[in-house]
């Protein structure tokens, strides 16, 4: 009965051992005090449920053992997140739960999708990787409605700004968007480009709204430019950490305006390619590759501060998105493509690579005074996203051509639909949030008049 056709690893084995035991024995038997077991319990479900639906059997309303689900649900009522009252509820902080009425899109239906970001389609065989919902432990989110959010975005500007991870939750929330536009015609790239990993922009307009949903590649986003005259011909470059991305004139005036980096911040991707920090005039040969992360996020919230109408723009910085290479690194072979399910419990993710979270998080705390604060939303995504595995491209990133080969696996960016959209739900929650506060206030204003 529990025989999941994909599974491989030998974790998953052992997991599916207990479900067939956990299924004739039912609720009754004495292990029911096994440690972890009511997790079990609940993927047994998953499984079994799954599996039924496959089969075409109706569902869940047939189904005593997801009634039973339900109830547990249902009497855990949250407040709404969207609610005046709802105690400062912390968003990022709760549990990946499934949920049958997920993926929000298909990748088939949208057209904006890098091919690899289409794993269904490029072959990967499990599909559990699209079903699983967010939910904060002390409120609700608001469900994704695109028209809302299309309305709400009318002649307006949202804009990515970061790596290709950025890339990954723009795409994602094209699909979304456009998921409530019957004419795929009416929405289009304003410099006729097509979607590739190389270009510098990318300015997609919805025409019944009159908005767009731009992408600056930055994945530093200070400036990377030639290096002084005269120095050093291993010095290809150099990384201003005092000056921003030379594209910043260009999104100063968004609408909402989405922040992230990280993933470049390494040696592979700087000093081994002759790429060195400068500030001011000044070379820092010896500076390391974390004082200068951290050295530029600086530069970027002090922009922020200076240069940003916090009465027109809402910011936003994405946290760092874990990876999960096991085994190795992208260079040394390290794979994740048995992964078919969230992590649980506490994060496999080596603690080395949250220094990048760290380090934003501590420049963000020393920037937190009133004036700097109210400029500045953190989706603070790193560590819900730390348990999601099972989201990433592992082999299915090369197109209908077929599989990567095994030690070249992608386990930095994410199958879509899947982790992204779940950002892009948080964004969209603390998007409403803010324009709610704005129509209170001007209702406010109203009724004092
Ligand atoms: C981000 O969320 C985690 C989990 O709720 C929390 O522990 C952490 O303090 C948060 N960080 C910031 C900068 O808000
Ligand atoms: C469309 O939106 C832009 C801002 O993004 C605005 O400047 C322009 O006036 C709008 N056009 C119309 C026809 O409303
Ligand atoms: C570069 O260095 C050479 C010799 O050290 C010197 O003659 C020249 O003036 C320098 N040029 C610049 C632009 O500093
Ligand atoms: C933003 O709005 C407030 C209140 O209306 C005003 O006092 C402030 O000067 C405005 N700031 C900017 C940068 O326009
Ligand atoms: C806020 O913090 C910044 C950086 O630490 C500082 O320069 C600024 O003076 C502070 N502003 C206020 C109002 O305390
Ligand atoms: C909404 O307004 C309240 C009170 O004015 C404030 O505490 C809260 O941070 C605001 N939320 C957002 C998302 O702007
Ligand atoms: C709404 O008004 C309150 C005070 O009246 C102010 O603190 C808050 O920042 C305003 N929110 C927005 C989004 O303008």
């Amino acid at each position: 009965m529990c025989n999941y056709p994909s599974v491989e690893s030998s974790d998953n084995m052992y997991f599916l051992g207990f479900c067939k035991k956990f299924k004739r024995f039912r609720l009754f038997e004495p292990f029911v005090g096994v440690l972890g077991l009511t997790i079990c319990v609940i993927f047994c479900f998953f499984f079994l449920d799954y599996k039924s639906v496959a089969k075409g059997l109706l569902f869940p309303s047939q189904n005593e053992r997801f009634l039973w689900m339900r109830n547990v649900g249902e009497s855990r009522k949250k407040i709404d997140f969207l609610s005046e009252f709802n105690g400062g509820c912390d968003l990022f902080d709760g549990d990946w739960v499934w949920d049958e009425s997920y993926p929000l899109y298909q990748s088939q239906d949208c057209r904006f999708l890098d091919e690899g970001f289409r794993c269904s389609e490029n072959g990967r065989p499990d599909y559990f990787y699209t079903k699983w919902r967010w939910q904060p432990k002390n409120c609700n989110l608001p469900r994704f409605d695109a028209k809302i959010m299309l309305e709400k975005l009318r002649n307006k500007r949202v804009v990515f700004v970061g790596d290709s991870i950025g890339r990954n939750q723009w795409e994602s929330l094209l699909c979304m968007l456009s998921s409530a536009i019957l004419d795929k015609n009416s929405i289009y790239e304003v410099n006729g480009n097509p979607i590739t990993k190389h270009k510098g922009f990318l300015v997609f307009k919805f025409i019944p709204y009159n908005c767009t949903v731009e992408y600056y590649r930055a994945p530093f986003l200070v400036l990377q430019s030639r290096p002084p005259a005269n120095v050093s011909s291993k010095i290809k470059t150099t990384l201003k950490l005092d000056q921003m991305d030379w594209t910043s004139y260009k999104w100063r005036d968004a609408d909402v305006l989405i922040f992230n980096t990280g993933h470049w911040w390494n040696h592979e991707k700087t000093i081994r390619g002759g790429c060195y920090f400068q500030e001011g005039s000044e070379l820092k040969m010896d500076m390391r590759v974390d004082n200068a992360y951290k050295r530029s996020l600086e530069t970027v919230v002090e922009w922020i501060h200076r240069e940003v109408n916090p009465n027109k723009t809402q910011v936003l910085f994405r946290t760092y998105a874990p990876v999960h290479f096991r085994g190795g690194d992208w260079r040394s072979g390290g794979t994740c493509h048995l992964e078919t399910l969230p992590e649980l419990g506490s994060s496999l993710v080596p603690s080395h690579l949250w220094t990048k979270y760290n380090i934003l998080a501590q420049v963000i705390s020393s920037h937190s005074n009133v004036s700097y604060s109210r400029a500045l939303d953190v989706l603070n995504i790193t560590h819900m996203t730390s348990r999601r595995k099972d989201g990433h491209s592992s082999l299915y990133y090369l197109g209908p051509k077929g599989r990567a080969p095994i030690h070249r696996q992608d386990c930095s960016h994410w199958c879509l639909p899947g982790v992204p959209d779940t950002w892009n739900e948080l964004l969209y929650a603390i998007f409403l949030k803010r324009e709610l506060n704005r129509t209170l206030n001007i209702s406010n204003f109203h009724s004092q008049v």
